[in-house]
């Protein structure tokens, strides 16, 4: 898909299919011509009105915030996709001081709408849409988005969203090809294509070499090696160094603590974190952002056989930090606290770890939020805030000293699980923080992706399988604190 930004009203572009997005019922703008039709079809301006003759197709939405946006483009997507049309155009909807995120948010929308899993289906729906053409006239008159602040809308739109397909295609691959070293592979071309982005891949000797058992542990009855993955980018003149750690699991049978058919379907999913973390600093580094950033992505399989680690056994982790092992499933904690270690031998500003962790995130927040945890609220609500107009959901939840005793061991230090069967995300969260040196505590942020990383039904403009959840609110999260000064204000 090509994207243009055109210097001339929208009725003098040439397109093959217009798309005009009616906001709040607003029915009377000048951008609206089929107004006099709209009582007979029933379009009161709410859904989606296609007007094949006319070759225009109308979306309502109920403001014109970055995420209506990006939900609208995807209906109007899904409405002509079938149809044989070459180009489309739209006109732009900038309506605040910082007016590139409407334009980004229409990219947004087309990219990550469009994408398709199709790789095992015999025959594809093939769609022939090249072109999207946005024209410069402006739904508000008020406002005004210049060639160059659409330029870097829809180069950066481009970036995010095809970073955030990128990774689906990864985390929608199946278990039998998507393997560690696979992964190690993808780390490899990421590396490949970006002259700015190093990649080091470290095998089993390495995480012998280091006192990596917990992770080691994790690994032992896959017949497929371990990879700890770790790729970087180092501008020149970095104002902050960031780090952050994906959990890798290429797949999660549970190990001995066996999960039940139904909950292991799925579980190819569980290296997203992982995957993540790779397609951000692929981002990162094609947005040129100013921060020196590591992806550390631990990747094994969890498992079972004969020689599966067990409930009962007591792990040395990379730090020294005991761990009685209770239940094998809550795996993806054990690899993430020798990564955690590992990471923090870089002496990070901003430590920030993505993990399918928790059932229990799941379950407490509903399967389209993340959870946000860790020690420092300030940097939670910031990170928050920045991230919201990616249009993914977040929840920060809190620690509390009560929930840390429930993971004391009896001969360890601690327990891989908590004691009680309430507050699982948090258990874990706390789990991890004692993987976190005193001097890290504040600059570290734990996000458990396990609901919005991958659904078994489409939700907003996220087709069923993976959704790449997180990279966006991450990348936003990095743009804004780039460039502090732009406050992306809304109107509703
Ligand atoms: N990978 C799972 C968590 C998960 C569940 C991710 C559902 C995505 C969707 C994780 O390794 C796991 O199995 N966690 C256990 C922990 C429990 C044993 C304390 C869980 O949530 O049941
Ligand atoms: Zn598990
Ligand atoms: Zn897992």
């Amino acid at each position: 898909m090509k994207f243009s930004f055109i210097e001339k009203n929208i009725n003098d572009i040439e397109a093959d299919f217009e798309i005009i997005l009616v906001i709040d019922k607003n029915l009377d703008h000048k951008f609206i011509k089929d107004k006099d039709s709209f009582e007979f079809l029933n379009f009161d301006g709410s859904g989606t009105l296609i007007l094949t003759e006319k070759k225009r197709v109308y979306v309502g939405i109920k403001n014109s915030e970055a995420d209506s946006i990006r939900k609208a483009i995807n209906s109007a997507y899904s409405a002509i996709k079938s149809y044989k049309i070459r180009s489309v155009k739209i006109a732009s909807y900038a309506h605040c001081d910082c007016p590139v995120l409407p334009t980004q948010s229409i990219v947004e929308g087309f990219i990550l709408g469009s994408y398709e899993f199709d790789k095992y289906k015999s025959t594809k729906q093939t769609c022939t849409l090249e072109e999207i053409k946005i024209s410069n006239e402006n739904y508000f008159e008020d406002k005004k988005i210049d060639a160059k602040m659409a330029e870097v809308a829809i180069k950066h739109g481009e970036i995010m969203a095809n970073a955030t397909n990128f990774a689906k295609d990864k985390i929608n691959e199946t278990p039998e090809i998507y393997t560690p070293l696979k992964m190690a592979q993808d780390a490899q071309s990421v590396a490949k294509e970006n002259s700015k982005i190093e990649c080091k891949i470290f095998d089993e000797e390495f995480l012998k070499k280091e006192n990596m058992n917990a992770f080691l542990a994790v690994n032992r009855s896959s017949a497929l090696p371990p990879r700890l993955i770790h790729l970087s980018y180092k501008p020149t003149n970095a104002t902050k160094k960031i780090v952050f750690v994906g959990k890798g699991l290429t797949y999660d049978c549970g190990g001995l603590s066996l999960k039940p058919s139904d909950y292991m379907l799925t579980m190819k999913s569980d290296k997203s974190g992982a995957i993540c973390a790779m397609s951000i600093i692929k981002a990162a580094a094609e947005l040129e952002l100013p921060f020196e950033i590591h992806s550390i992505l631990g990747a094994t399989e969890n498992m079972i056989g004969g020689d599966s680690f067990k409930p009962d056994d007591v792990l040395i982790a990379r730090n020294g930090v005991s761990i009685e092992v209770r239940n094998t499933d809550a795996e993806g904690r054990l690899v993430l606290a020798d990564c955690l270690s590992y990471a923090q031998d870089l002496n990070p500003d901003l430590l920030i770890d993505m993990a399918t962790l928790t059932g229990a995130c799941v379950v407490g927040l509903g399967q389209y939020s993340i959870g946000i945890m860790g020690n420092n609220s300030e940097l939670m609500s910031e990170f928050k805030e920045k991230g919201k107009k990616s249009g993914e959901l977040s929840t920060i939840l809190e620690f509390n000293d009560y929930l840390r005793e429930t993971i004391k061991s009896k001969i360890a230090d601690i327990a891989n699980i908590s004691s009680s069967r309430y507050g699982g995300a948090i258990t874990a969260g706390i789990f991890l923080d004692h993987f976190i040196k005193d001097e890290n505590k504040d600059k570290w942020i734990h996000l458990d992706i396990a609901g919005p990383s991958y659904s078994e039904s489409a939700w907003g403009y996220n087709q069923a399988g993976a959704t790449g959840a997180s990279i966006r609110m991450i990348l936003y999260f990095l743009r804004m604190s780039a460039m502090q000064n732009c406050s992306h204000g809304e109107r509703k």
